[in-house]
């Protein structure tokens, strides 16, 4: 089964050609447009998406000296994200997928961060998935490779946002997380004492709007040096940390279920500080952790064309399926 994927939620423009298990063809053009604004831009996302996708396209088509005709399925994300982005993307896909009569997919981009993982790693259940990206913060709970429930999330900005929003207040550039991870290793880690929202409680529910309002009240209190901001990225990067592996103890407690693995998906899995901190967590209580490959961490087409392989008998197959900004997992139809 041969799948041509498109993933354009955000602000990465990506295509993938999987042919089973096997990436035949996989770029991901991330758009640079953003960085002056601090941000993505909606309407330059949707944009820049245009331009690139059937530029992209073409090349992977070019360059494999491959002959579409071949493609057995073409899938697209169709939520959630940004909708013009979707649009975009999803419509692409769909074209060509009327063009040369093949059936069309929608993927939910949740379940493609999701599944990630599975590609690279025999999974052993119970499985934690703790999906860390731009625009959530969830733990889901696999007893087998078919459910997928949600255990907990943010209840305001998702982690990737507030490393993304600490960032900017400190002038450092955007996307926020991998320039925090680097100012941190020259950094104090103890030199500031951040909240800890929700910590007491024994769920799987985050809240990190509060962190960021707390630093920008330390940053107008201080004079803001190089010094000043490497111990904030590093306090900031240990205070997330803590928190992360805090309420997932508290909340595997109370869960009362044998976890054998967790998962790490998403773009703040490439955080090294976090990951080491995950792994001494989980070793101490035997359980094994996982990550997707790094070209299937950030937003990518191969995610998508991954989930849509798993998941063909069960995601509908769906011309006029409109793509939603909002979507969750189990409830994608
Ligand atoms: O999964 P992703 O590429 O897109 C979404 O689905 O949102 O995640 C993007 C997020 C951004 O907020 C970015 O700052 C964060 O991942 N990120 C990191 C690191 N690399 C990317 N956060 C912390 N440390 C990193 N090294
Ligand atoms: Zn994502």
């Amino acid at each position: 089964m041969l799948v041509f994927s498109v993933e354009s939620s955000c602000d990465e423009t990506s295509i993938c050609l999987m042919e089973d298990k096997n990436i035949k063809y996989h770029k991901i053009f991330s758009q640079e447009i953003h960085k002056k604004h601090g941000g993505v831009v909606p309407e330059l996302a949707s944009r820049s998406h245009l331009k690139v996708l059937q530029r992209l396209t073409i090349e992977a088509f070019q360059q494999k000296n491959f002959d579409p005709n071949q493609i057995d399925i073409f899938a697209a994300t169709c939520g959630p994200g940004l909708i013009g982005s979707l649009l975009v993307g999803s419509t692409f896909a769909k074209s060509l997928s009327l063009g040369f009569n093949k059936p069309f997919v929608p993927i939910n981009h949740l379940e493609g961060h999701v599944l990630s993982t599975s590609y690279n790693n025999d999974i052993k259940y119970p499985h934690l998935v703790l999906l860390l990206t731009g625009g959530h913060t969830q733990v889901y709970l696999m007893k087998n490779d078919k459910e997928i429930q949600l255990l907990g999330a943010s209840v305001d900005d998702s982690i990737g946002e507030v490393f993304d929003k600490t960032a900017r207040l400190m002038e450092l550039s955007y996307p926020g997380g991998p320039e925090i991870e680097e100012n941190a290793k020259k950094g104090d880690e103890d030199f500031f004492d951040l909240p800890k929202p929700l910590i007491n409680e024994k769920n799987f529910n985050f809240s990190f709007s509060g962190i960021k309002t707390h630093i920008n009240l330390l940053i107008k209190k201080n004079e803001i040096d190089d010094k000043f901001k490497s111990n904030l990225c590093a306090s900031f990067q240990k205070n997330i940390s803590d928190i992360l592996i805090t309420k997932i103890n508290n909340g595997l407690k109370n869960l009362n279920i044998n976890i054998k693995s967790i998962s790490v998906v998403g773009g703040v899995a490439n955080n090294n500080y976090i990951r080491k901190k995950l792994e001494n967590f989980a070793s101490n209580r035997y359980i094994n952790i996982y990550y997707p490959l790094k070209e299937m961490m950030s937003d990518n087409a191969a995610m998508i064309a991954w989930a849509c392989l798993k998941n063909y008998n069960k995601n509908k197959i769906d011309l006029h399926f409109k793509p939603k900004p909002r979507m969750d997992i189990n409830n994608f139809l």
